[in-house]
């Protein structure tokens, strides 16, 4: 049974009543409850200790398998070939050996006026082209704490891409976060929605240091 095919009532555990209360929290997938811990799962739901427990444990063991050991020579192989995601600009995407690695985090930092506004847009659009152009064909989440994010530079970008620009916006959602406990609650909420529905390839938070400061 694949981990994309297990609906929340076939969980161990959870029958029709509780995947709907899940679900009104926001919890639309088994893929979603297990990164769940259990503290934050008893505050959202009032389930006792025991079964949120029980029903964590069978969602991970379900989405990550029950048999996490592997030796770091399997490991070492499952990097090789992997396709990143490039920026297009040529320096960076040395620096970063060829583009991004799927599933990584990457902090971009600069002063103001440097270019990590404009390096996010520019990656809005190049994770949307072909794999022979460098990108995943994928859409974007971009949460904007700054009101920084600017359709008129997508579609610049776009046009010196040969991607439709509209295509290029409809491929973006745009998330406006107004401080440190919303970022929080719409990546919990919103962005895991989206990347389980919108073939979201790319989240973008620019900025976090502006909640902050
Ligand atoms: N709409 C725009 N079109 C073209 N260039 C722009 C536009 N907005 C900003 N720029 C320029 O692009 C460069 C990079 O700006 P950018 O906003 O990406 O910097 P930043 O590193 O995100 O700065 P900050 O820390 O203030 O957010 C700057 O020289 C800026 O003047
Ligand atoms: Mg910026």
């Amino acid at each position: 049974m694949s981990r994309d095919s297990v609906d929340l009532e076939d969980l161990e555990g959870i029958g029709p009543k509780t995947a709907q209360l899940l679900k009104s929290k926001g919890i639309l997938s088994v893929k979603h409850l297990a990164l769940f811990n259990p503290e934050e799962l008893i505050e959202l739901t009032d389930m006792t200790p025991d079964r949120v427990e029980k029903i964590l444990r069978s969602a991970r063991d379900i989405v990550f398998g029950s048999n996490r050991v592997s030796r770091a020579t399997d490991l070492a192989r499952s990097f090789e070939g992997i396709i990143r995601l490039k920026t297009n600009v040529r320096a960076i995407d040395d620096l970063l050996q060829g583009g991004l690695e799927p599933k990584a985090i990457y902090e971009f930092a600069g002063e103001f006026g440097t270019g990590k506004t404009q390096l996010c847009h520019q990656l809005s659009v190049t994770v949307q082209l072909g794999q022979d152009k460098g990108g995943v064909g994928g859409s974007v989440v971009y949460l904007d704490t700054e009101e920084a994010f600017s359709p008129s530079r997508i579609v610049n970008i776009a046009q010196r891409f040969d991607l439709d620009p509209n295509e290029a916006l409809d491929n973006i959602y745009v998330i406006k976060v107004v401080n440190a406990a919303d970022l929080e609650d719409r990546i919990k909420f919103d962005v895991v929605k989206l990347v389980e529905q919108a073939n979201v390839k790319l989240i973008v938070v620019d900025s976090i240091i502006a909640l902050y400061s």
